[in-house]
């Protein structure tokens, strides 16, 4: 390649417009006087994996609490959904959940709905040798965005599955506002099974984001090898801290990347300084009070409630109807 093309090819690739609009989003972020990254980006092929390794961890109670109140009340939950609905899963990762959600009340049709698309593909393969009757379907979306389902999708008797809490990202009118969309996607005749966090003692829930074994510290951190690739940043994983706290005044854990040194990032077509101790915001994870979440989905247009919920009331499972 001679000096001339190989110049314009760089030059053509530092131009800002060939950004995506997820590139402008991860730089506005960067950038803003508190920095933010979306904790979307924690689920490369990595994440995904580290995620997984996180929901087996001793203090990570979530993922644990919501297995065993399902299977406690497995047969009220089969009762009122019944057999052949067609099972759509938000947030869907390794399928584990929807696995065992099947063997319950036997969907048609399985839609496994996830923004680590590559990840949920392997794992609805997985599902697909122990259910090969079944009609399945993987799409990939941001649940920030419209979420469009493939057309022959079933229209009726839709359960959507929304499980382990990560409802809990969102700000409590974002929430809300994708309770709604859910909603409309179910259509009439539809309801949702949706797991969520409730408040408890801090140190229970510090615990479960600062694990003994540096887990959720390599999740935090991963995000930025992630944009590394994204963007084409060059953040160095070693200038940066993991640090979650409970956030009691907005009930809810929040994670930083806290710098550890004065670190220089770049990207192309741009950078930014962060003096030692300056922090990143990577996830927050609302954590709500049993009332405050059935008013919620009340507000969003669901009726006729169940709730079940674990002996310490550590984690509750909500089925509602449109
Ligand atoms: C997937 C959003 C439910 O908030 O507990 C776990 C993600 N972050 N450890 C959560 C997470 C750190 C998780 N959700």
């Amino acid at each position: 390649m001679n000096d001339a093309s190989l110049y314009s090819l760089l030059a053509t690739r530092e131009r800002p417009s060939d950004r995506s609009p997820n590139d402008e989003e991860i730089i506005a972020g960067l950038c803003a006087a508190q920095a933010e990254i979306s904790p979307k980006y924690f689920y490369d092929l990595q994440g995904s994996a580290l995620f997984e390794r996180i929901t087996g961890l001793p203090e990570y109670y979530p993922t644990r609490t919501e297995m065993a109140i399902m299977s406690e009340y497995a047969g009220d939950i089969a009762g009122s959904i019944g057999d052949g609905a067609t099972l759509i899963e938000f947030g869907a990762g390794n399928c584990e959940k929807a696995r065992a959600l099947c063997a319950l009340i036997e969907p048609k049709c399985f839609v496994a709905v996830d923004i680590a698309s590559d990840f949920v593909r392997d794992a609805a393969n997985g599902l697909r040798c122990t259910y090969p009757a079944l009609d399945i379907h993987v799409v990939s979306a941001d649940l920030e965005d419209e979420i469009e389902l493939p057309a022959d999708v079933p229209r009726g008797q839709r359960l959507g599955f929304y499980p382990g809490s990560s409802i809990g990202n969102f700000e409590p009118e974002q929430a809300l506002r994708l309770l709604r969309r859910i909603r409309g996607l179910l259509g009439e005749g539809g309801a949702l099974l949706i797991g969520v966090d409730l408040v408890k003692d801090e140190a229970v829930l510090e615990a479960a984001y600062n694990d003994a074994a540096g887990v959720t510290a390599a999740f935090n951190l991963n995000v930025l090898r992630h944009l590394n690739r994204l963007i084409g940043s060059d953040f160095d994983l070693r200038d940066w801290r993991h640090r979650a706290f409970f956030n009691r005044a907005k009930s809810r854990i929040e994670m930083h990347l806290d710098a550890a040194v004065d670190a220089r990032v770049g990207w192309l077509g741009g950078k930014r300084f962060f003096r030692r101790g300056e922090d990143i915001h990577t996830e927050n994870s609302y954590k709500y009070a049993l009332g405050d979440f059935a008013r919620m989905l009340e507000l969003a247009g669901f009726a006729q409630q169940f709730c079940w919920t674990d002996p310490k009331q550590w984690f509750a499972v909500f089925l509602a109807r449109v």
